[in-house]
């Protein structure tokens, strides 16, 4: 009996994409594809709008249906297929599709980059030991410095470099001023079965945080929900880090946290509220998920350090000028301290974004007892003088408590999302934590994390400060 496999393919670009055995076989851009029993891939022309083929760009498999006589079963792939480079020219036949699992974090991942670096590149395990060394000078003990240095060179490893190595030297700065105290432990003030009022005791943001969403996970175990929060606490980095802890216990995860005054509410030239961030993390099929991280400012204050760091211009939407004015000046919006909220200014509806800031201050300030909005210290890059006292909402929910299936519904939405009709056939759609994932798959494949020259100068300089083995490239 003749079996008939449907291979649809990505709208994505892709290059001689064939399965196990397939001779080489020109196919559409986008749509489907069919394969024969000797898995020769063949066109189908109702799905077919052009046969361009591109060269050496990404390819992804979306789903197989195998079709047995009257019986068609289908398997969606969109969960265990990752872009992947294709070789420019091929030309034999025969080529396995490569099927590795999309995977949230760097704990779940084949650390192929913890081997030495390229040249110019810094290895993850490089990164993460400089981090320790440094943080262990600074009077932090090994396993607090550990959970810190984790924290950050997951959020190098993730693409957000305003929020990894680039974060170091502020909290050195505030444990060397004892603003922050890095062998305080959390405890908790307050409990029912689904909720908890902690105490961060002033101890490093990742310490406290990591406490808070493990107590929520057990909470979401045992009654279905757990509701953590924090006061006292500090910056605690990528607030993704604590959403991808509760999704790799099965659970979803939300955290939110406020932070220094740097934005204006929408009408006002000075800054009232944080940058506020919210991450919402969602388990899906196979390492799938989905993974929202945003400030609730038009970016993270930490990019437009990048931007100056690298002595480059800010678009226009990021930052107020001290007139109240959008400027495109790095060095201007960094001294001004006045970041726009998320959607820009009142005509393109920034008063949203300035409602979600408001909204993660009423979770974290305003439920937690800590600080808040401009009670809270201005943010310094050379260490504080003052205690911070951060408020830091941590929630996990058990989906097993809802509908069934919930992890095979969340693929098969990010599969909906990402097949949309793309506006620019070289930019596929992406969901919420993507964008991570394909920088997590580059440092992998090219063997380790590309600090800016100037970062790499920064650590030099933090390494002969503290009396610490400097980084190696
Ligand atoms: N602790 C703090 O004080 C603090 C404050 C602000 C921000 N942060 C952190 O800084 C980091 C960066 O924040 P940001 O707002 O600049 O992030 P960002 O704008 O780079 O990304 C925000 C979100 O959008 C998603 N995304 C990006 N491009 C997309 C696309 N084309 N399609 C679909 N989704 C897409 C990302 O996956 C991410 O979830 C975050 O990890 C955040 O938690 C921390």
């Amino acid at each position: 009996m003749q079996t008939t496999r449907t291979v649809r393919l990505a709208r994505a670009c892709f290059q001689n994409l064939i399965t196990t055995g397939a001779p080489l076989t020109p196919l559409p851009s986008h749509g489907f594809a069919t394969c024969d029993a000797s898995s020769r891939i063949v066109q189908t022309p109702a799905h077919n709008t052009t046969t361009t083929m591109l060269t050496n760009v990404a390819v992804r498999l979306i789903s197989v249906s195998e079709v047995t006589g009257t019986s068609t079963s289908s398997t969606n792939c969109a969960d265990s297929c990752v872009w992947k480079q294709r070789r420019p020219h091929l030309t034999s036949g025969r080529q396995v599709l490569d099927s590795t699992p999309f995977i949230h974090t760097q704990q779940h991942r084949k650390m192929s980059s913890s081997v030495a670096a390229k040249q110019g590149l810094v290895a993850v395990e490089e990164a993460r030991r400089f981090m320790v060394d440094c943080l262990v000078k600074a009077k932090t003990p090994l396993a607090h410095a550990k959970q810190q240095a984790d924290l950050l060179v997951e959020a190098d490893y993730r693409g957000h470099f305003s929020h990894g190595m680039n974060r170091l030297e502020m909290y050195i700065n505030d444990l060397h001023k004892n603003s922050c105290n890095g062998e305080a432990i959390p405890a908790v003030l307050n409990e029912t079965p689904a909720t908890a009022w902690v105490d961060g005791n002033n101890g490093l943001g990742a310490v406290v945080g990591n406490y808070c969403m493990d107590l929520a996970i057990r909470k979401a175990k045992e009654v279905g929900v757990g509701w953590v929060c924090a006061k006292r606490s500090n910056h605690y980095g990528i607030a993704g880090w604590y959403t991808l802890r509760a999704m790799n216990a099965g659970c979803i995860g939300m955290s939110m946290t406020n932070t220094s005054p740097l934005a204006s509410p929408t009408r006002s030239k000075e800054a009232a509220l944080g940058t506020n961030p919210i991450s919402v993390g969602a388990p899906g099929k196979d390492g799938d998920g989905f993974v929202l991280d945003m400030a609730t400012t038009a970016v993270a204050v930490g990019k437009i350090e990048m931007q100056r760091r690298k002595n480059e211009p800010i678009p226009v939407g990021w930052a107020q000028g001290p007139d109240g004015h959008p400027t495109t000046d790095a060095n201007v919006a960094f001294e001004t301290a006045c970041l726009m909220p998320l959607g820009g200014t009142e005509l393109t509806s920034g008063y949203k974004g300035y409602g979600l800031g408001a909204m993660v201050e009423v979770f974290c300030g305003i439920l937690a007892g800590s600080n808040y909005a401009t009670k809270i210290r201005k943010w310094t890059h050379a260490g504080a003088d003052s205690e911070a006292d951060l408020g830091q909402c941590f929630v996990a929910i058990n989906p097993a408590c809802f509908a069934p299936g919930f992890e095979g519904r969340l693929s098969d939405l990010n599969s909906i999302l990402r097949n949309m009709p793309m506006t620019d056939p070289d930019h596929p759609v992406l969901v919420a934590g993507d964008p991570e994932r394909i920088h997590m798959a580059k440092v992998d494949k090219e063997g380790g994390l590309p600090y800016h020259v100037n970062q790499i100068k920064t650590c030099t300089e933090l390494s002969e400060r503290l009396g610490v083995k400097p980084i190696e490239q």
